[in-house]
């Protein structure tokens, strides 16, 4: 297995007792999972798509994305929440946090009606002014206000630029394979369509189309995305909690839940794993956060945010965790130069390379948070490259579903998210909210 577990950074805090005791109840999740008898069974295509996804889908990405790399200087990506994390995700860590400043020959990616921000939809217009744009609209309901929003401006804005016949050609839709609004618009319009599996929501899709155009566009290899998660769906089936790195982290995050840990934090020492963490707080947070359950998900940059808020987890209040990801092998790496008189006294990193000394740096710190009563578990990680990203996102997948069963909560709904949308429809003037907006008007006065 190419992807580990350590867990010597909890000894201090979980007995072997306590991890022996787990491993009745991750059975039992596991074969919740595997027999399709849970919360959301019907949620399950996730599972197996890196071995089952559609072969035609998949060529037709792969076409689509040469396409748009031939004919455009940019691609728009139009959405929010699945609909874009993981994309976003994969770009910075596979290309480079800086892709769309960087010298390169695929298009520029910009992302879109992932707030409501009028700034960004502008500034992202300006930036578009006179290129050529393609966008790809992403949205699995189709009336997801946020992404609704920007994909009717971006469509004017390239109505406007190169006219109706041409914009048609330049859109491309993925959504579900036949409801929705957006899905009725396409076939008016005659957009090229790309299909979110009913199965799979939308933070559990990102290894559908809904990733891999734009990620392709990018000059991603898409194949060994695919592969990294076949690898990871055949290998992390075991349900021995000792044998299964996946399940053991699921079982490490509920022992440390259940002794008081109510934040987990997602470490990493690359900023342009940033945007990981923002994809993986998204998949547990939906997916436990309910009931008046789940552990609340930040992530953190190292060593950056040893300088903010590492005072905190070192001697701060007991509530959290951290679960550190380490690659060992670099993308790039430095070495340091040396400095004739060694002014600033830092000759003893002589030629040591900067990865090695920022990975140094990373367990430094989960030893010292240890110390200071804060334990970690640590996933070390070949490199940072297409395969092991697969892997990485299958695992934290099926560790979210096993861990959410373990709650006792369905890991594919998201009741919560609609409070806020039933009030901004009714505080907008949406038809059929007008009970709603009176009931806002009185608490309002
Ligand atoms: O995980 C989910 O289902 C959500 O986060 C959705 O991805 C998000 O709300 C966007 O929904 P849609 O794709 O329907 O626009």
């Amino acid at each position: 297995m190419s992807i580990l577990l350590d867990t010597r950074y909890t000894s201090d805090f979980i007995k072997k007792s306590e991890w022996d005791a787990m491993q009745s109840r991750v059975t039992e999740a596991h074969n919740t999972l595997h027999n399709h008898t849970g919360l959301g069974s019907d949620m399950l295509g996730w599972l197996d798509l890196p071995t089952t996804y559609d072969r035609d889908e998949l060529d037709k990405v792969c076409t689509v994305a040469q396409k748009i790399q031939e004919d455009s200087d940019a691609l728009i990506v139009v959405g929010i929440g699945g609909s874009y994390l993981g994309t976003r995700a994969a770009i910075e860590l596979l290309k480079t946090n800086f892709y769309n400043s960087t010298n390169k020959t695929t298009p520029d990616i910009h992302f879109v009606g992932n707030s409501m921000s009028a700034f960004d939809l502008e500034q992202t217009m300006r930036l578009c002014q006179g290129k050529r744009i393609s966008i790809n609209v992403i949205s699995k309901s189709g009336t997801t206000l946020e992404s609704a929003m920007a994909f009717r401006m971006m469509r004017q804005f390239l109505i406007d630029e190169v006219g109706e016949e041409e914009a048609r050609k330049r859109i491309y839709v993925t959504t579900d394979r036949t409801q929705g609004v957006l899905k009725a618009l396409a076939d008016k319009e005659g957009y090229e369509t790309f299909i979110i599996p009913a199965n799979v929501g939308g933070r559990y899709s990102v290894l559908t189309a809904v990733g891999m155009l734009p990620v392709a566009v990018a000059g991603c290899d898409i194949f060994s995305i695919l592969k990294g998660a076949a690898n990871a769906a055949f290998e992390l089936q075991d349900p021995d909690i000792y044998a299964n790195p996946c399940y053991r982290y699921a079982a490490g995050r509920h022992i440390l839940m259940n002794k008081g840990r109510s934040v987990e934090v997602l470490v990493n020492s690359e900023p342009r794993f940033t945007q990981f963490g923002e994809w993986w707080r998204q998949l547990f947070a939906e997916s436990e956060g309910k009931n008046g359950k789940g552990l609340f998900p930040i992530s953190s940059i190292f060593t950056s945010e040893l300088h903010s808020v590492g005072q905190f987890i070192q001697q701060g209040s007991p509530i959290l965790f951290e679960t550190a990801v380490m690659y060992k092998a670099p993308a790039n790496d430095l070495r340091m130069t040396s400095l004739e008189g060694n002014f600033d006294k830092l000759n003893y990193l002589d030629g040591k390379s900067f990865h090695n000394i920022n990975n140094t740096a990373l367990i430094s710190a989960l030893m010292a948070h240890a110390d200071g009563g804060t334990p970690s578990m640590l996933i070390t990680v070949p490199a940072a490259d297409e395969e092991n990203l697969g892997y990485l996102f299958y695992f934290f997948e099926k560790a979210c579903a096993i861990s959410s069963y373990m709650l006792g909560v369905n890991p594919f709904d998201q009741p919560g998210v609609e409070g806020y949308k039933y009030n901004v429809f009714a505080l907008l003037g949406r038809p059929g909210f007008e009970a709603r907006l009176r009931e806002l008007k009185r608490i309002l006065k």
